[in-house]
């Protein structure tokens, strides 16, 4: 491969690559290269380092307790994650700002760490008041405003675990986590602003909650206003601003135990029901706070986006918890990426709000890179993003023409690209550039962060040499690594530890080139990334089952060119629901109205690019539906191997109705 420090990006080549700018090394977080060797030598050593950083209330006596699959880190130390993002900053920097945030709308709200520090505060007490302690569960279902971290650090101050549901889930996906994480509080809003129309989230909390016996109350914010008018249950609900009258400013912090529980968030898991994947309180700390600062190069002169909902890992590590611990400032967006401040349809809000706000640090998806290179360069062009001097990719792999496009039309040909590849379990970014060091190629996400140690392996977990596709594996604990899942820790043993003993399985594809660079190559199990959401098809294929005309059902992840992959489902109708063949508006019905069903059950995310409505799917002689083939029918490849089917016909003949059946 060739390494060409001069390559301009407009006649890059697969194999050149980008060194860091001399301006941008120059002046870098992480500017030693020694930092890699210093990390391998001794892990913990180095953790420990960065933990220490950070505000203890009581020191550690041991950085790791290593009883595979279970990890402790800094055992015997207590520390508060609210006191590490808030109390250690206000005497020298109480007036920086912490969170800049504009609504859908145009409106506009700034928090010093001083301000935010009090109202989080305050709003602990209310919590507190509503008889929530340490140990206690609490669901979040809100929008991305600022009460959403504020929540999010009132839990932790007084050591109660949140669990954030994505606002874009339906009903029964909120009643599910709730439930199994046995909430007793759930804090939402009355609605928030989405391409100029109010989503309401009360009402999704007013239908859950019937199911939810564990939750007592609910505490409601006022965002929407008049638009969004609410129904208030007497004795559960309560407003927000009625609570928080006359809080003190002042709520001690609980001293947590560095393996303390700090919060659960459901991801996707290939059986169907999502994981409630716990993190603990030091390590995750230390993870967040060390990678912010090393990987997103953060200044106090920064203003830093992370475009992730705070419903996603993404959000908690990269808005919330790392930059805060940090003293960053966060810049938070509450709408959609194409509607302007004066309520109409556009493609270039994100550019237009980097341009106003001036943002430094913009850290978002291959699924919104890909969109906007489809809307066209004409839209960023038209504005002055001089300002940016650093940009993050996440959630997926980042094909290299989306690399590319990111690099000239956004970062200008001046800004480092860090891909960063992680998972909700792994709390903080395994593999990346660090953006004054390392030597980025387009489409990998290049190498593991100092003091992560990783293989590509075969499939008897055999390590591979370079340039041979296999799965990825990380091969040492980590602070900031998954606990447990909660409330099931056999199926934690299972998921990630079973397939090779000892070495820790995401369930991703990876590559390692000659120069040790990683290419990840996507999930090997039965999770689709759309639009970078982990989905499962298990979960997908549960609740079209559900519906009384779907006998038996089959998804599948189509490559999408915006969205990374799109679910497609293959459903067997029940014989007295199906539409004759001939019927082409009835399948199409049927069609659609299933698509439908999916999005009502399980959240807009999850609905269906289209379903195919087949007599039969194909199978292998034990009965396992080979997905491997429905993906090359919909993906309009030559058929692969189908010498173990049962009844090979059957793929002849869903391929010759493929299609027909798309609203
Ligand atoms: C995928 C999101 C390639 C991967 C932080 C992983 C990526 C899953 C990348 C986790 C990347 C995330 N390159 N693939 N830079 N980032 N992934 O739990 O398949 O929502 O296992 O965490 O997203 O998704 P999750």
């Amino acid at each position: 491969m060739s390494t060409d420090a001069n390559t301009s990006g407009s006649d890059w080549q697969p194999g050149h690559s980008f060194t860091p700018p001399k301006e941008f090394a120059a002046q870098a977080n992480a500017s030693d290269p020694e930092i890699y060797g210093r990390a391998a030598e001794d892990p913990e050593v180095f953790w420990a380092g960065y933990a220490s950083r950070l505000d203890w209330m009581e020191p550690w006596n041991q950085i790791l307790e290593w009883n595979p699959p279970h990890a402790k880190w800094f055992v015997g130390g207590k520390l508060n994650v609210s006191t590490n993002c808030l109390d250690r900053h206000l005497a020298t920097n109480g007036d920086r700002r912490a969170i800049v945030w504009e609504g859908e709308p145009g409106d506009q709200r700034t928090l010093t760490y001083r301000e935010l520090s009090a109202l989080v505060n305050q709003f602990a007490n209310v919590l507190k008041q509503q008889g929530v302690g340490k140990g206690d569960r609490v669901s979040i279902y809100m929008p991305m405003v600022p009460e959403a971290a504020i929540a999010m650090l009132a839990c932790t101050r007084l050591g109660a675990l949140h669990s954030v549901v994505f606002g874009g889930f339906s009903v029964e996906s909120l009643a599910e986590r709730t439930n199994d994480c046995g909430a007793k509080v759930i804090i939402t809003a009355d609605g928030y602003w989405r391409r100029g129309n109010i989503v309401p989230l009360k009402s999704v909390v007013d239908e859950a909650l019937p199911s939810c016996p564990s939750v007592k109350r609910a505490i409601v914010l006022r965002r929407a206003g008049d638009k969004c008018p609410v129904k208030m249950e007497p004795g559960r609900d309560l407003w927000w601003h009625d609570l928080i009258v006359g809080q003190s400013t002042d709520c001690a912090a609980e001293p947590m135990d560095a393996e303390d529980p700090l919060f659960i968030l459901y991801t996707s898991g290939s059986t169907g029901k999502p994981k409630g994947i716990l993190h603990t309180t030091g390590g995750y700390l230390t993870g967040a706070y060390t990678t912010t600062q090393l990987v997103f190069d953060i200044k106090p002169t920064d203003l830093y986006w992370c475009t992730a909902d705070i419903g996603w890992i993404t959000g908690h590590s990269y808005v919330v918890y790392g930059p805060l611990a940090n003293c960053a400032t966060v810049f938070m967006y509450e709408g959609s990426p194409d509607w302007s401040t004066q309520g109409e349809p556009c493609r270039d809000r994100f550019w237009d709000m980097i341009e106003r706000h001036k943002i430094t640090i913009l850290y978002t998806a291959p699924t919104l890179i890909r969109a906007c290179m489809k809307w066209g360069d004409e839209h960023p062009a038209k504005h002055d993003l001089s300002s940016l001097r650093l940009l993050g990719s996440v959630g997926e792999p980042i094909n290299p023409e989306a690399w590319l496009w990111y690099h000239r039309h956004i970062g200008r040909e001046r800004c480092p690209i860090v891909d960063t590849w992680w998972q909700t379990e792994t709390g903080s970014i395994m593999i990346t550039s660090l953006p004054g060091l390392t030597t980025t190629h387009p489409g990998s996400a290049t190498r593991p962060f100092p003091g992560i140690s990783v293989d590509v392996v075969d499939d008897m977990g055999r390590s591979l040499p370079p340039d041979h596709k296999g799965i990825l594996v990380i091969t040492k604990p980590w602070p900031s690594m998954l606990r447990t899942i909660w409330g099931d820790d056999h199926r934690y043993q299972q998921v990630y530890w079973s397939r090779f003993p000892g070495l820790y399985f995401p369930g991703d594809g990876a590559l390692r080139d000659m120069e040790g660079n990683y290419w990840l190559l996507g999930r090997v199990d039965d999770i689709m990334l759309v639009a970078g959401h982990n989905l499962s098809t298990m979960e997908l294929e549960s609740v079209l089952v559900e519906h009384p005309a779907v006998a038996e059902a089959a998804v599948i992840g189509r490559s999408h060119e915006v969205k990374g992959q799109a679910p497609v489902a293959f459903v067997i109708v029940r014989e007295e629901y199906a539409p004759p063949s001939s019927d082409g508006e009835a399948r199409k019905r049927l069609a659609a109205e299933l698509k439908e069903f999916v999005s009502q059950r399980l959240g807009a995310v999850c609905r269906p690019d289209e379903v195919i409505i087949s007599g039969d799917l194909p199978k292998t002689r034990s009965g396992k539906i080979m997905r491997r083939l429905l993906r090359d029918i919909a993906e309009g490849r030559v058929l692969g191997d189908t010498s173990t089917l049962a009844d090979p016909n059957i793929v002849a003949g869903i391929k010759s109705k493929y299609g027909s059946d798309d609203d």
